[in-house]
């Protein structure tokens, strides 16, 4: 029956975290999938949302189906973070929102609903992106191409490549943005650039999808989502999906979401049952437990500010890996140009020279990087740095 099954490749990113799993050396780094490790070695347990989880654990309420949306509270506190608190955008009733199973599921369900709506549209994602991206928007039905992004010559992000082929992309292309912590490369859009953008997206009636995944890791929560904000004052109708895996280092329970801002509150009801019913097809409706987690830690007037510490400090300790990453880099091999280590922000970055070393990284050291040469810097720590400053200037030399 099911002899013209093909066999699966396997994912450069989920299948890379098995052989590092399986890998006995004790020795071993992790700097491919993104996660967040702390200075030991360890995937943190938050102290905000261990004491949350009390909460959630003690409740006897009966653990019946979310609804298709999800949680009310939950979805309010997303817009709370995503959007700010004040924003003109929720008050006016024009932004709906779900919870959604992590950010994929969230990219999945708008890609399905704007297939459904937009189905003479095509997709445009940076060139390079996680790849995921193209394989939910191309499995929506879309067909996908690449705007240029990242120049692999400077190792720095070509604003005048991206900007100038934007200005030529056709009215409700759907252009697929990193708000913060570019995804592989590090590489952002400063505020003003950002303004650029949203300038061409309203001349050309673009339709951005915004994936924000690491909020509150590159500048701070605010600055992170500055582009959502810009959007929103520009009066343009655009989706964003967030994610709660990496700030809250909940990675299993899948905790994101999916918000549309719309023109009106009348579009905003539309485009709810619209996700309600894509939800619907695809999983019915999302997991309760860890969203329940999450919403007693942003609507909790002690875990809250509890928590924005805990994330302030995950930043800092990427920042300072990244400073002494690049001080060992220069130590071990000065002949080469570093410095776009450091013009790189959130917990990747992006060294397109090591690609081609990646499986003597992982063979000779044990350090794991993804295939296109992307590092977790979020997996480095004081122990390991200087290891991997090391094993990188071999391979190079
Ligand atoms: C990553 O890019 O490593 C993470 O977003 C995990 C994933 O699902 O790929």
């Amino acid at each position: 029956m099911f002899s013209t099954l093909s066999a699966y490749a396997g994912d450069p990113i989920l299948t890379l975290q098995l052989a590092y799993r399986d890998d006995p050396r004790p020795e071993k780094i992790n700097l491919s999938i993104g996660l967040y490790y702390d200075n030991e070695g360890n995937i943190p347990r938050l102290e905000s949302v261990q004491r949350a989880q009390k909460v959630v654990n003690a409740s006897t309420a009966p653990c019946t189906y979310l609804p298709m949306s999800g949680s009310p509270a939950y979805c309010k506190a997303v817009q709370g973070i995503v959007f700010g608190e004040h924003s003109e955008a929720v008050g006016s009733g024009r932004v709906a929102t779900i919870q959604t199973v992590g950010g994929s599921g969230a990219l999945k369900v708008g890609s399905d609903l704007l297939r459904k709506f937009f189905p003479n549209s095509s997709a445009r994602i940076s060139s390079p992106t996680w790849d995921n991206h193209r394989a939910i928007f191309e499995g929506a039905g879309f067909s996908v191409e690449t705007y240029p992004y990242f120049d692999p010559v400077t190792q720095r992000l070509d604003f005048a490549a991206m900007s100038a082929y934007f200005r030529t992309l056709a009215a409700e292309t759907i252009v697929l943005l990193h708000p913060c912590c570019h995804n592989p490369t590090g590489a952002d859009l400063s505020h003003a650039q950002w303004d650029e953008i949203v300038q061409i997206v309203a001349e050309r009636k673009l339709l951005p999808f915004l994936d924000m995944a690491y909020q509150g890791l590159g500048e701070g929560f605010d600055q992170d989502a500055y582009l959502v904000r810009a959007l929103v004052r520009a009066g343009q109708s655009f989706l964003v999906a967030n994610s709660f895996s990496k700030i809250f280092s909940l990675y299993g329970e899948r905790c994101g979401g999916l918000s549309m801002v719309c023109a009106d509150a009348d579009e905003a009801s539309r485009a709810l049952g619209q996700m309600q019913q894509a939800v619907r097809r695809n999983y019915s409706s999302p997991p309760a437990y860890g969203g329940h987690v999450v919403e007693t830690v942003l609507l909790d007037p002690q875990l809250r500010p509890m928590w924005e510490a805990e994330v302030n400090a995950m930043r800092e300790r990427i920042q300072a890996m990244r400073t002494q990453l690049h001080r060992g880099l220069v130590q071990h091999h000065p002949a080469y140009d570093w410095d776009f280590l450091m013009a790189q922000s959130g917990m990747f970055s992006y060294a397109p020279a090591l690609a081609p070393h990646m499986h003597e990284l992982i063979e000779r050291f044990g350090v794991y990087i993804i295939e296109s040469g992307r590092i977790c810097v979020a997996g480095l720590n004081t122990s390991n740095v200087d290891r991997v400053a090391q094993a990188f200037a071999a391979v190079l030399k």
